[in-house]
């Protein structure tokens, strides 16, 4: 220790690397965590999860008062209008409290905050504005930022042509919005403005939605948002974007060859809107760090590569996060920051990918863990699937909230379970219960003999266990 400044610096506050920071510093290594940005937080909760959830909960409640939804529960609104800026002031709210809260956490857990952008000097040393600070160990936990779409220029501060940043801060709601890609971001997004009042049209390349979910769940998820009003085009690539007058023409033709085989794929046609949301998918941050001093390459993807404990292949150095291969989301970041200290601190820290759950927080919200249908027969299983449909569950009637349905993929075998997939109002909180399941090696058998509280909507995934083997009590 003597011969370095830290035991730990950590490059990047984002959920994986405050996380990784906080839990190394309360395993008693001297740590730094650099952060450029002016909060810490990351991605996640400046620009990503918190302020994209905040202005979902927002636009629900405005959608469902005013769209007269509420007069069947006796609830009659009149003349309800929207405070875009209030609406923006107490998200804003919310992302300046967490992220004040990690600062907080950084104080209460000693962890110092080196303000700045870092670049790699030496394998155990970084310079951050000017200074160079040195360190037993380095983790990398940089994050990622939009891909950017050929011919589609990112404008935030124009507000025409948008990313997700532009798109969570929109000063007013666009007539007609064009969401590239119908993906997380796409729907998530799309979902506010429409309920605040754009017509929302998804262009999508592949020819369903929501690309590495189960197919049913994607098939029916496209027939809901269809049903809200949104208009998804799949099969159909963007070809190019002309701003004029503060209004965007994009070139759209159809994803596939046409049937002769020429390239390109039939007639073109354009689309006219005032704001178009690039949401393509998102690559590794990289650029800057100074790889080549430390002699890291990166993958295909422009990921960094680790080993199973998250080293790369410099024994100083290691990554956790978006920066490297597996899904982007900030509990895979958070869970792979807690056992990257641990295992920096000489512990066993170790992360199940295989349970890893997703969760899209549209309404109804989609989530799922484990394999889809088309991925444990892939893998060479044989499955039995039980499904539920909320329709058939008592408190989800009782509520009017119907839409969707819980699908359960079990080995048929050993009546392990594989996958859980769910659409519902409350899917993202559900799928922690079988998460958990999975995580404890459950069959189908062991959930449907547990016993779920009544009436909530966690029955209907104790239905679907029991369909599994052909017994649901109420269909
Ligand atoms: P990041 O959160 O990206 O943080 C990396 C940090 O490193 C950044 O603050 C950056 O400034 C900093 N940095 C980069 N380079 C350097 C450097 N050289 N020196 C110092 N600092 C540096 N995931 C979910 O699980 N649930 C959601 O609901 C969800 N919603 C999202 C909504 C949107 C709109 C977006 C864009 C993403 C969302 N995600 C969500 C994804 C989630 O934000 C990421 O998976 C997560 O933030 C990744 O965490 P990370 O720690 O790897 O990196
Ligand atoms: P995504 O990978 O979810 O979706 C991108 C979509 O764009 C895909 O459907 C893809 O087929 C399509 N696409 C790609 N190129 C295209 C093109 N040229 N034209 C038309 N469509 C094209 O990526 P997204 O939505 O940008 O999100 C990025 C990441 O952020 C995701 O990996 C996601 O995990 C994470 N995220 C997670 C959230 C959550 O957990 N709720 C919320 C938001 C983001």
């Amino acid at each position: 220790m003597a011969d370095f400044d830290y035991d730990l610096i950590v490059i990047g506050s984002g959920p994986g690397g405050y996380v990784a920071a906080i839990r190394a510093a309360q395993l008693g290594l001297k740590t730094a965590c650099a952060e450029g940005r002016a909060t810490l937080g990351g991605t996640c909760l400046n620009v990503g999860c918190i302020p994209s959830k905040a202005m979902l909960h927002a636009s629900e409640l405005y959608h469902e008062a005013k769209s007269g939804a509420l007069a069947k529960f006796g609830i009659d609104l009149q003349g309800t209008s929207l405070n875009l800026d209030q609406m923006h002031a107490e998200k804003s709210k919310a992302v300046t409290e967490l992220t004040g809260g990690i600062e907080f956490l950084f104080k209460k857990n000693k962890v110092d905050w080196l303000k700045g952008y870092a670049t790699f000097e030496s394998a155990n040393s970084v310079s951050v504005a000017g200074k160079t600070v040195s360190a037993k160990n380095i983790l990398i936990a940089t994050g990622s930022s939009v891909t950017p779409l050929a011919g589609v220029e990112v404008d935030n501060d124009a507000g025409v042509i948008v990313d997700s940043t532009g798109a969570l801060a929109l000063p007013k709601v666009p007539e007609h919005m064009v969401v590239i890609g119908g993906g997380v971001i796409g729907l998530e997004l799309g979902s506010v403005w429409l309920r605040l009042g754009a017509k929302v049209t998804v262009v999508e390349y592949l020819d369903q939605i929501l690309p590495g979910m189960d197919e049913e769940i994607r098939k029916e998820s496209a027939k809901i948002f269809k049903k809200q009003g949104f208009d998804i085009k799949t099969g159909t690539k963007v070809t190019g974007a002309t701003v004029k007058d503060g209004k965007a023409t994009l070139t759209v033709e159809p994803a596939k060859p046409v049937p002769s085989g020429a390239e390109g794929g039939g007639d073109a046609s354009t689309i006219e809107a005032d704001v178009v949301l690039v949401s393509i998918g998102r690559r590794p941050n990289t650029d800057g760090l100074g790889l080549d001093k430390v002699g890291l390459a990166l993958n295909a993807k422009g990921q960094l590569e680790t080993d199973h404990d998250f080293r790369t292949k410099v024994p100083s150095i290691w990554a956790i996060g978006d920066v490297i291969p597996g899904p982007m989301l900030a509990h895979k970041a958070e869970d792979e920051g807690i056992a990257a200290a641990e295992n920096i601190a000489g512990q066993t820290g170790i992360v199940n990918h295989d349970i890893i759950p997703s969760v899209v927080y549209t309404y109804p919200e989609i989530a799922g863990v484990g394999l889809s249908e088309e991925q444990a027969k892939a893998a060479g299983h044989d499955i039995k699937v039980g499904k539920f449909p909320f329709m058939a569950n008592s408190r989800a009637k009782t509520n009017r909230d119907t839409d969707g349905f819980v699908k359960v993929i079990a080995d048929a075998k050993s009546d392990r379970v594989l996958g859980v997939w769910i659409i519902s109002s409350l899917a993202g909180t559900l799928i922690a219960e079988a998460a958990l399941a999975m995580e404890f090696g459950a069959t189908s058998e062991d959930i449907a003999y547990t016993s779920h509280a009544h009436p909530t909507h966690a029955e209907a995934l104790k239905e679907a266990a029991m369909a599994v083997q052909g017994k649901p009590i109420h269909i």
